[in-house]
């Protein structure tokens, strides 16, 4: 069976999670997680570990032990929110021991306005995360949220 992990970058429960809920898999809220930002010491590229003691540690297996990656997030000026830019800035560790390679990598992005501005998102933040990672990218799915959450 394949395995999928579905990660909300999105900083509320807004259209972002509510499309999430009606997908198959895992679903992690990374608005209710505490994921400091990495602090660029690079520890991790010797020891394939992250030195901060938080919520990401948790995360490490999970994403290890999936086949597919959903990440879903709003977009904030064409990138993603804070919060999602630490997880991917965390998963450091992993492109180091190359534990997510092969992987897919599958862009969920919501955003008020017309999916060319969408696609951006994935070509501004997404497109180098799974670069980094040797993960393969998926087609992705754009909504344009027109209404008010
Ligand atoms: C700080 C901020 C920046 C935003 N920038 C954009 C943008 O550049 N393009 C866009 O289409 N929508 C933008 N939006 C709108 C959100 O992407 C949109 O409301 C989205 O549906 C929110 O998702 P959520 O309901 O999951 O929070 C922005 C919203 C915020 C709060």
């Amino acid at each position: 069976m394949v395995k999928t992990i579905l990660i909300s970058g999105s900083p509320r429960n807004g259209k972002t999670e509510s499309i999430l809920k009606e997908m198959d898999g895992e679903l992690i809220l990374l608005r209710n997680l505490k994921i400091k930002h990495c602090t660029g010491c690079l520890t991790c590229e010797k020891t394939h570990k992250c030195v901060i003691q938080d919520d990401m540690q948790a995360l490490y297996p999970k994403l290890e032990n999936a086949d597919v990656i959903v990440i879903g997030t709003p977009n904030y000026f064409e990138n993603v929110p804070g919060i999602l830019k630490d997880f991917i800035d965390r998963t450091c560790p992993q492109s180091f021991s190359e534990k997510l390679k092969g992987k897919k990598l599958m862009p969920i992005i919501v955003g008020e306005m017309a999916i060319e501005f969408q696609k951006r998102v994935t070509k501004n933040a997404l497109e180098c995360f799974a670069r980094a990672h040797n993960m393969i990218l998926e087609e992705g799915k754009y909504f344009q949220n027109t209404l008010d959450f």
